[in-house]
C-alpha cells in the first residue's frame, strides 16, 4: 500500500496496479494473495479509494483480535475449531467408512451456513461435471442439494434416487430449522415407503449440535458428527458441516483443512497491518465510511460461483445488523466473471458509486486452446484461460478508469489448500468488519422474526397470538 504498482510491506498484500498489471506482494502459505492496488488513493480520488494513513486507525484497532479469538472463551470457536485434531481425526474416519460403502448418491439436507461451505468446496474442488460423469469416472456418489422447500425438484429427485443405494447426510447444529426438519421428513417418508426394511443407520449420517437432530439420530442409531458448539453455521465450511458431503463425494478436505491452518499460523506472526484478511476488514469499512457499502464479490471461475453465494450469507448474516437505533453493514453481492461483465457490470462502471468490487482470480487456472476460426480471427492461438484473465484485467482497468474501486483475492491455482486458507481468512475479514462495526457477528436476530411469522401462518401450535398479529395487521391488498 505505498503507492501504485509498488509491493506493499505487507506480506501477502499486494499493492497492484489496476491498469498497470504492477509488482506483486510475496504471498502467503498456501499462495494466497490479496491485491489492494485497485483500492488506492491516489490513484482514485479521496473518496473513491483509500490511503494507507485511513487505515491505519482501524488496524490499531484489531491489532488484538485474532489472539482474542484463538484464546479460551472467544465469542465464536471457528479459528480454533482448526486445532481440534482429534475432531478431524473422527471425521476422516467417519468419511473412509462411507467411501468404502460406495453408494451411488448422497443427498446433503441443511440450509444457509449448514449447507453452503459443502456446496463451495463440492463445486470447487470436484471435477466440473462431477454428477453427469459414469460411475467408473466419479471418485464418489453423484451429490444433492436439499436446502430449500420447493416440492418440484425434491419430488423430481427422489423419483430418480434408490433408497438403498442413497446416503442422506443431515446438517442442522440447531436442530430445529423448519426446511431442514422438512426436507429430511419428506425423504424418510419417500424412502421407508418405497423400501420398508431400509435400515437408517446404513443409509444417514446427522451432523448435529446439541438438540433435536442429535436426539433423532441418537433413537434411530444413526452415526451423529459433531457439530461445533462454539461455532456459527456461516463459519462452519471447515468442520463437517461443510467437509463431510465433499469428503465422502472424494474431495480432498483434508488439504483444505490443511491450507487453512497453514494461513492461520503464519497470520498469528503477523500485525495487523500485513494480516491480508484484518487490512482487507480496514478497507471495506473504510470504503463503506464513504458511502461505498456494497460489495461485490466476483470470481473469475464457475467452480467458485458458490464461493460468492456462501460470501454473501457469511457477510450478509454476520454484519447486517441493528446497531442503537439504525440499521449498520456492507451489502454483499455475488457476480461471477465473465458472465456479469455482460449483465452487472455495467452498473459497477457508471451506476451509483456505491461499491466496491472485490474480484477472486486463479492465476494458474485451466488452459484450452482456442482454435483459428471465421468468427474471431484475433482469437487464434489465444487460450480460453487467457482469455478469462485478460477480462478480469480489462474490468479492473474499466473499474479504475471509472474512478471505482477494486481489489482481488489470488489463488495459484484452484486448489484445496488455497482454497481453505481463502475461506478462513474471509472469515476472519468478516468477523473483523464485526469487530470495526461494533456487532456482534455471530448471532441474526433478524431472522427470527420472519420464522416465527412463517410458523404463525402454518398454524403451529404456541403462536396463535402471532398469527392473530398477523391477520390484525394484514396489509391491504393490491391486485392487478
Ligand atoms: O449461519 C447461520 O447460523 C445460519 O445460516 C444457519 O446455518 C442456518 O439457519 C441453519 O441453521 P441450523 O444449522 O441450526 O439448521
Amino acid at each position: 500500500m505505498t503507492g501504485e504498482g509498488a509491493p506493499s510491506p505487507c506480506t501477502g498484500v499486494a499493492a497492484r496496479s489496476a491498469t498497470r498489471g504492477g509488482a506483486r506482494g510475496p504471498g502467503l502459505r498456501p499462495g494466497l494473495r490479496l491485491e489492494l492496488g485497485g483500492a488506492l488513493a491516489p490513484p482514485l480520488a479521496a473518496g473513491a479509494g483509500v490511503s494507507r494513513g485511513e487505515l491505519a486507525e482501524p488496524l490499531r484497532a484489531l491489532e488484538g483480535l485474532l489472539p482474542s479469538l484463538l484464546a479460551e472463551g472467544a465469542p465464536s470457536g471457528f479459528l480454533r475449531v482448526l486445532r481440534r485434531r482429534a475432531l478431524y481425526r473422527a471425521l476422516g474416519a467417519s468419511v473412509a467408512r462411507w467411501r468404502r460403502r460406495r453408494v451411488d448418491d448422497l443427498v446433503h439436507i441443511g440450509i444457509g451456513g449448514s449447507a453452503l461451505g459443502a456446496e463451495l468446496l463440492l463445486r470447487a474442488l470436484a471435477h466440473p461435471l462431477h454428477n453427469a460423469l459414469p460411475a467408473r469416472r466419479r471418485r464418489g456418489p453423484r451429490v444433492h442439494f436439499v436446502d430449500n422447500v420447493d416440492p418440484e425438484r425434491l419430488a423430481a429427485l427422489l423419483e430418480e434416487l434408490d433408497p438403498a443405494r442413497t446416503l442422506v447426510h443431515v446438517v442442522s447444529k440447531s436442530g430445529s430449522t423448519v426446511e431442514t426438519a422438512a426436507g429430511w421428513q419428506v425423504v424418510r417418508g419417500a424412502f421407508e415407503r418405497r423400501a420398508p426394511r431400509l435400515r437408517w443407520r446404513d443409509h444417514a449420517v446427522f451432523t448435529a449440535g446439541r438438540g433435536a437432530l442429535r436426539e433423532l439420530g441418537e433413537r434411530l442409531g444413526v452415526e451423529v458428527l459433531e457439530f461445533p458448539e462454539d461455532v456459527g453455521g456461516r463459519f462452519s465450511a471447515l468442520t463437517a458441516s461443510g467437509l463431510f458431503t465433499p469428503a465422502v463425494a472424494g474431495v480432498d478436505v483434508a488439504a483444505a483443512v490443511a491450507g487453512a491452518r497453514a494461513l492461520l499460523a503464519r497470520l498469528e506472526k503477523l500485525p495487523a497491518a500485513e494480516n491480508p484478511a484484518l487490512v482487507s476488514a480496514a478497507l471495506i469499512q473504510a470504503l463503506a465510511g464513504k458511502g461505498r457499502n456494497v460489495q461485490v464479490l466476483m470470481p473469475y471461475a464457475d467452480a467458485l460461483e458458490p464461493l460468492a453465494r456462501w460470501y454473501v450469507q457469511l457477510a450478509a448474516e454476520s454484519l447486517g445488523k441493528r446497531r442503537g437505533d439504525r440499521g449498520v453493514g456492507v451489502t454483499p453481492l455475488p457476480a461471477r466473471g465473465t458472465t456479469d461483465q455482460h449483465s452487472q457490470v455495467q452498473l459497477f462502471v457508471e451506476g451509483p458509486e456505491d461499491k466496491l468490487v472485490t474480484f477472486v482470480r486463479v492465476e494458474r487456472g485451466g488452459s484450452l486452446p482456442i482454435p483459428g476460426g471465421d468468427l474471431a480471427g484475433y482469437l487464434a492461438g489465444v487460450d480460453l484461460g487467457a482469455l478469462l484473465r485478460a477480462e478480469q484485467q480489462g474490468t479492473e482497468v474499466a473499474l479504475a478508469r471509472a474512478g471505482r474501486p477494486s481489489t482481488a483475492w489470488v489463488l495459484p491455482r484452484l486448489a484445496a489448500a488455497p482454497l481453505g486458507a481463502l475461506i478462513v481468512a474471509l472469515e476472519l475479514q468478516v468477523a473483523a468488519q464485526a469487530s470495526l462495526l461494533g456487532v456482534n457477528a455471530y448471532d441474526q436476530p433478524g431472522v427470527e422474526a420472519g420464522k416465527v411469522a412463517a410458523f404463525a401462518l402454518l398454524g403451529r401450535r404456541g403462536y396463535e397470538d402471532e398469527a392473530a398479529g398477523i391477520a390484525a395487521s394484514a396489509p391491504p391488498r393490491w391486485t392487478l
